[in-house]
């Protein structure tokens, strides 16, 4: 059993106090290798932002639950090398079963989100309420959530979103002892969020998607004030990057996100963790296409993945500095 106090990292729950009252939301950025670490971490080191490094059940049993208890590790020091102490959070995305929840957290995991948003009421609170129990023993906190977002998740595909029902949040937070709760409000994940006919054209003719259910929100925030939100499915999907990747030889299509006026509004709200993944993976695209196609002779892996780490970490500045407002908060 490894502790994550050993690690260096801390829980969630001292961050979403002062993301509530500071009416800003932590950045929650999947990943799974080096070069998305570092590039977080020197986003965070020179905003001076909180974070929490989220890894999926496929990221863990991609990278390897050891080399992510070190890399981890190894993200707390760095930052400390670069001059910052930086709150990290290492969490769990997505978790479906007790067992994976206690697997991370003997492991070192400081937070796990236990999703059984797909599951029949009952079962989802007891899953959850079980999860709640061992993490707590161990300071270790628990994101649940209640609502199904429309697209993949936990490799369920949902065509049409499930939205969060207020009436029933009270219910599922007494019940399970959360700590933060996701919510369906019409966010969705990964990079094609929205049909090109769900959206209208502004006056340049942008695709502009339906806007976020903020009326549920505040309805949420009535119900339990002060108790923090998570959103996840929180990518924008940035049309210069997808652009670049297209140009490049890449093949997306109808790639439309959540425009960050939404977002930065979210912030300020109960909402305190924006869960962002697709625009992450859109930067490193990007920036390996763009290498591959202009330098086809370049085959030292530095060379690509360097301008990756570069884009993301552009992208991770971005997101915190003008989309969340976690900037300074250190
Ligand atoms: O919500 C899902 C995250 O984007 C993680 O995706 O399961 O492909 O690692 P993944
Ligand atoms: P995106 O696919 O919008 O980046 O969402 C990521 C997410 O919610 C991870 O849990
Ligand atoms: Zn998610």
């Amino acid at each position: 059993m490894i502790n994550f106090k050993d690690l260096g990292l801390v829980n969630s729950r001292e961050l979403f106090k002062k993301a509530m009252d500071g009416k800003y939301a932590i950045p929650a950025f999947n990943f799974n290798n080096m070069e998305q670490m570092q590039a977080i971490v020197q986003a965070c080191a020179e905003t001076k932002s909180p974070v929490i490094l989220q890894v999926s059940s496929g990221a863990r049993k991609y990278a390897n639950q050891t080399l992510l208890r070190y890399m981890a590790q190894g993200a707390v020091e760095y930052g400390r090398e670069l001059g910052v102490d930086i709150p990290i959070v290492l969490h769990l995305d997505h978790g479906n079963s007790f067992e994976l929840c206690q697997s991370c957290i003997e492991y070192g995991f400081s937070s796990v989100m236990i999703d059984g948003s797909h599951l029949p009421w009952d079962e989802n609170i007891a899953l959850t309420a079980k999860v709640v129990e061992y993490a707590h023993k161990h300071d270790v906190t628990v994101e649940g959530e209640l609502g199904v977002l429309a697209g993949i998740e936990d490799d369920v595909v949902a065509e049409h979103h499930t939205y969060t029902q207020p009436e029933e949040v009270e219910a599922f937070l007494k019940a399970t002892g959360v700590d933060s709760l996701a919510i369906s409000i019409g966010t969705s994940h990964g990079a094609n969020k929205f049909k090109p006919e769900q959206c209208t054209r502004d006056e340049n003719g942008i695709l502009v998607p339906p806007p976020l259910r903020f009326d549920i929100l505040e309805e949420i925030e009535k119900r339990i004030p002060g108790f923090p939100i998570v959103l996840h499915g929180a990518s924008s999907v940035p049309q210069d990057l997808v652009a670049i990747i297209n140009k490049y030889g890449g093949a997306l299509k109808d790639a439309i996100g959540i425009p960050e006026d939404q977002l930065r509004r979210a912030a300020s709200s109960a909402v305190c963790k924006i869960n962002i993944d697709s625009d992450g993976r859109l930067a490193m695209t990007a920036a390996v296409r763009e290498v591959f196609a202009t330098q086809p002779a370049e085959f030292d892996p530095r060379k690509y993945l360097g301008p990756g780490r570069d884009l993301l970490k552009k992208l991770y500045k971005h997101k915190i500095e003008n989309v969340l407002g976690s900037n300074n908060r250190i």
